[in-house]
């Protein structure tokens, strides 16, 4: 895929300190559509001018990057993360701080996390909360998704002003945690058919709370207690269900759906076929780095903390061929975005599951490493393009989360959030050397083609030789406005599917067609 950028004019660069304003040259630009070679010029933050050197002046006392051999691509968005949250008796322990500093790390510039209130709770209230944690700790810019945990005539309006007032865009709802933030089908439907009137995008976490309640409870009396009961408890077709219901239930009120983690075989290929029985209108799917990059058999291994370290819901599954089936899932167009739900615990807060598999606090961590794991299990496995890859870490989360083109492309006007990425070198993850607050990382080991080797956060050069360097707090709330183009136009019939995405192509796009996989 290749494409030359639109002719620009001379941009006239004038004197002027070296910190706000980077000149990037002889790199290879890489967007979802297209890599072309190109020079990028970036001041106070903002790209100023991509295109060929003959076509710019750079003046003296730029701050110039040689990017030859690189790419330079958008930074990455992460859209799944869950810092300092209180989660099964503990709290995770990467916060915005840690948390967005370890992104950051990894070439990742922006992240969305969830706002989740407690049962009975005010959306607004629960809002400015994560707001007030966020705010003075964040090292890159960062957007929010609110959890619809109960259901209400008051939840109903506050949501109204959250998407009127406060910047938000999506909801999750819960088809799990029985007894904490399981919705019923009746106020799914509600809340589905509230979520469509304000032309805002519906995430659900789909297992099905029921089955997983039930069978956690015989698992424990037949003395199945360690942390290979969690996925006994919910296996494939308990996530798969949900999916299937989940997309009827949306499809039902016209709501736009977004499936957040899938994680098994079974219900990627549920959420691929509805995408094709519903003509790729509004049914969007995510994987996690965690289901790309490892799998569930490490629950099975007799060290404790070990096998609690990989416990998530869904559940990594212990189907060794299920990273590369959700990897061509993403190459096909089957699923869009991938995410880490970064929620980490350490070995302490793991502990409190010990003797009670249903005790383990959920999470694993995925923020920093993300996007080097589609890389290596992607691009360097030879299932995805260096297009696609940008694509699924960043791009298709900005277009469905109505962020594009500030963030996700590399254009004149974009946010310089950039990486310039080495696909010749590698690097070994390892906890004894990430940037995470937390003493496991569930990719140890890996070794993966593909560093970021310096990472720019609105013009900000946070990440060069190996060392990290942010600022806390630099990073901005993201106002993210409701109705969404790259969903609401095909949606409401104004453009085609394979349209959508404003240059008449569909590749890359997150409306494409879901390409051959055999179901
Ligand atoms: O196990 C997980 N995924 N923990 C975070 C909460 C959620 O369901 O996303
Ligand atoms: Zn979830
Ligand atoms: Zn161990
Ligand atoms: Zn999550």
């Amino acid at each position: 895929m290749s494409h030359s950028p639109k002719p620009v004019k001379k941009v006239p660069l004038h004197l002027q300190s070296a910190q706000n304003r980077v000149y990037i040259k002889n790199g290879q630009v890489v967007n979802d559509d297209g890599m072309f070679k190109a020079d990028v010029y970036i001041e106070d933050g903002i790209i100023k001018f991509v295109g060929p050197a003959s076509e710019i002046n750079v003046p003296g006392g730029v701050r110039v990057i040689d990017a030859t051999g690189r790419l330079i691509i958008p930074g990455g968005i992460d859209p799944h993360t869950h810092f300092q949250f209180e989660f099964g008796g503990a709290v995770s322990v990467d916060d915005f701080y840690h948390g967005t500093r370890a992104a950051v790390a990894g070439g990742t510039t922006t992240i969305i996390d969830f706002v989740m209130p407690n049962k009975g709770e005010s959306l607004i209230d629960a809002y400015h909360k994560w707001r007030s944690w966020a705010d003075p700790k964040v090292c890159c810019d960062y957007a929010l998704h609110v959890g619809v945990t109960w259901w209400s005539k008051l939840v109903s309006d506050e949501m109204k002003i959250l998407c009127q007032e406060l910047g938000i865009n999506s909801y999750k709802m819960f088809m799990a945690y029985k007894g904490l933030y399981q919705l019923n089908d009746s106020d799914m439907l509600d809340s589905l058919e509230r979520i469509r009137e304000l032309g805002a995008l519906a995430q659900v976490h789909a297992e099905n709370g029921d089955i997983i309640a039930k069978n956690a409870g015989k698992l424990l009396n037949a003395g199945v207690t360690g942390p290979e009961g969690h996925e006994m408890s919910r296996q494939e077709e308990v996530e798969a269900e949900a999916v299937h219901r989940a997309c009827i239930l949306a499809h039902q009120v016209d709501c736009p759906l977004y499936v957040v983690h899938v994680m098994g075989k079974s219900a990627g290929i549920e959420l691929a076929r509805a995408r094709r029985r519903y003509n790729n209108r509004g049914i969007y799917g995510e994987t996690l780095a965690a289901a790309l990059g490892t799998d569930g058999t490490h629950c099975h291994n007799n060290c404790f903390h070990h096998a609690a370290a990989h416990i998530l819901s869904p559940p990594l599954r212990s189907d060794p061929t299920t990273p590369e089936f959700m990897m061509r899932l993403l190459a096909n167009d089957g699923l869009q975005t991938t995410g880490s739900d970064n929620c980490t615990f350490n070995k302490e807060h793991k502990e409190l599951g010990k003797g009670n598999f249903t005790k383990i606090p959920n999470g694993v961590n995925g923020v920093e490493d993300r996007m080097s794991v589609v890389w290596e299990k992607g691009v360097h496995a030879g299932i995805l393009d260096p297009c696609r890859f940008v694509a699924v870490t960043s791009t298709n989360a900005a277009k469905l989360f109505n962020l594009y083109p500030q963030k996700g492309r590399i254009a004149a006007g974009s946010d310089a959030d950039i990486v310039v990425w080495n696909p010749n070198v590698t690097r070994t993850i390892s906890k004894d050397t990430h940037h995470h607050n937390c003493d496991f990382n569930i990719f140890e080991g890996m070794v993966c083609h593909g560093v970021p080797e310096i990472v720019l956060v609105r013009g900000r050069v946070c990440v060069e030789d190996g060392n990290v360097r942010v600022a806390e707090g630099f990073g901005r709330f993201l106002s993210t406005p409701v109705r969404t183009p790259y969903i609401y136009d095909v949606l409401e019939g104004k453009v085609p599917a394979e349209q959508s995405n404003g240059d008449g192509k569909a590749a890359g796009g997150v409306n494409g067609g879901v390409k051959s996989l055999n179901f």
